[in-house]
């Protein structure tokens, strides 16, 4: 049967979780908090609404919704600061051979991302035609681990969720793909990821012979 292949962008394809905090920790230190790199692993997956949720809960404030839109958008705006510099380089270890290897096959392949800057960084980085379909944050209502970004992706492949392969980083998205029965394959800490159907600690660690047994399965 036909296999599809969805890819989270953060953390998966190019490594942005450092930027995300910068901006989030800027925000923290204006409201008078430490924000630490420990914390930052909740914020992973996370839709941009939920993370500031996140950080208010951290730092004990309360605020009222003009206050947290205001913050939405200097967070953003600093976040974008980073990624206009990013080029080809920002790109993962090992993405582009496993990339390039399901294209020559002709496999369907899908983007699946809570961000809605999903299609800039893709554009910095030149990876913006790899994907039959980009599925992001601006698209999709409810945020990971709700499977709905995978599950569009899915019919827009137009391929049976079990036949559809996830490469995720962040626990919500590992569990976003269980749910429906795709195949999760947790890309980082297996500490972190152990819910995932297979775990590799990066890119350059997965073999062609690996992703031949997933299309051949
Ligand atoms: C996810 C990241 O991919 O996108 C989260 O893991 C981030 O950390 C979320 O909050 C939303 O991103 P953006 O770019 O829309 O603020
Ligand atoms: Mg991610």
């Amino acid at each position: 049967q036909k296999k599809g292949f969805i890819f989270d962008l953060d953390g998966v394809i190019v490594d942005t979780a450092g930027f995300h905090y910068l901006a989030w920790k800027t925000l923290a230190n204006d409201l008078g908090f430490e924000f630490t790199e420990e914390q930052n692993e909740r914020f992973k997956g996370v839709s941009r609404v939920r993370s500031l949720e996140i950080l208010l809960e951290i730092g004990k404030r309360k605020a009222t919704q003009e206050e947290k839109d205001g913050w939405l958008i200097s967070k953003n705006a600093e976040y974008l600061g980073y990624i206009e510099k990013m080029t080809k380089e920002d790109i993962l270890p090992g993405v582009l051979d496993v990339l390039n290897y399901l294209k020559e096959k002709n496999i369907p392949m899908a983007l699946g991302s809570a961000s809605k800057n999903a299609q800039p960084i893709l554009k910095r980085v030149g990876l913006f035609d790899m994907f039959d379909f980009i599925v992001d944050g601006n698209h999709v209502e409810k945020a990971k681990p709700d499977p709905e970004v995978f599950t569009m992706g899915a019919e827009e492949l137009e391929i049976d969720y079990k036949n559809i392969i996830v490469f995720e980083d962040s626990i919500a998205g590992v569990q976003a793909a269980n749910s429906v029965d795709m195949v999760s394959v947790g890309i980082g800490d297996a500490s972190v990821l152990h819910e995932a159907d297979y775990i590799f600690k990066d890119f350059t660690e997965i073999s062609t012979n690996f992703l031949d047994q997933l299309i051949n399965a």
